[in-house]
């Protein structure tokens, strides 16, 4: 692939802004410094600078975010900054999207990319991905809440029909672990409203088998790699 053409798939800008970076000797690849735009690369595996900093190709981008509180899943926000605002802007030129959203309150993983086929797959509810949250309760929990956050709740706004989380487990008197599979709008705190409580502080952990690493901090983001891919993919059927 000539290197103002891989350079532009990678977020750099236009080709024109892609040919001018290449031409004044701010591109290397594999260490070698490219002054020649259309110079031949092959991008398995190719590692390159762009004023310094390193990259390394992705066809396509699959990332994972700490998202932070006080920032909004839309890349035009009403009320936060952006979670793209996290993310260097060369992923964003690229078109990466969010997978779900998260509330602006709402703290952990969220995955990202720009490829459309991944995006659907895990996005769509068909494949019943596990989302595990740790749920902090302004009251404390009751067996009567566990049972109801099990059998299911009827969420106000969508009567006649039971939402229910697929593991409920107590960590102490104010907080909960709460999986579920579906991507209903504020779904944990509308399920937890509906069974008498309220939710106080919301915190994703996993997504189907994937935990978010504890060596990100809140704003840090990650490219997925393959053994994320597959721990995503590997979790438990609970039907
Ligand atoms: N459920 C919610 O209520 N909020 C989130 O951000 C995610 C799940």
């Amino acid at each position: 692939m000539q290197i103002a053409r891989l350079l532009q798939t990678q977020g750099f800008g236009s080709r024109k802004d892609c040919r001018l970076l290449v031409s004044a000797g701010l591109v290397t690849a594999n260490g070698v410094v490219i002054d020649n735009p259309t110079a031949e690369v092959d991008p398995a595996g190719l590692v390159f600078t762009v004023e310094g900093e390193e990259w390394a190709y992705h066809e396509k981008a699959y990332l994972m975010l700490y998202k932070p509180e006080g920032f909004e899943c839309s890349r035009v926000p009403k009320h936060h900054p952006s979670v793209f605002n996290l993310l260097p802007p060369q992923l964003g030129e690229r078109g990466v999207q969010t997978i779900g959203r998260l509330d602006q309150d709402t703290t952990g993983l969220i995955l990202l990319s720009d490829d459309g086929q991944f995006i659907h797959v895990w996005s769509s509810g068909k494949k019943q991905t596990p989302k595990r949250y740790r749920v902090t309760l302004k009251h404390g929990h009751t067996p009567e809440l566990l049972t109801a956050l099990r059998d299911g709740v009827e969420l106000v706004d969508e009567p006649g029909e039971l939402v229910a989380a697929v593991s409920v487990e107590a960590i102490d008197t104010h907080t909960i672990w709460m999986t579920i599979t579906q991507g209903k709008y504020h779904q944990v705190k509308r399920m937890v409203a509906a069974a008498g409580n309220r939710v106080e502080v919301l915190h994703r952990d996993r997504i189907g088998g994937l935990d978010l690493p504890a060596v990100l901090e809140p704003g840090d983001w990650a490219w997925l790699t393959e053994a994320h891919m597959t721990a995503l993919a590997d979790f438990p059927n609970f039907n």
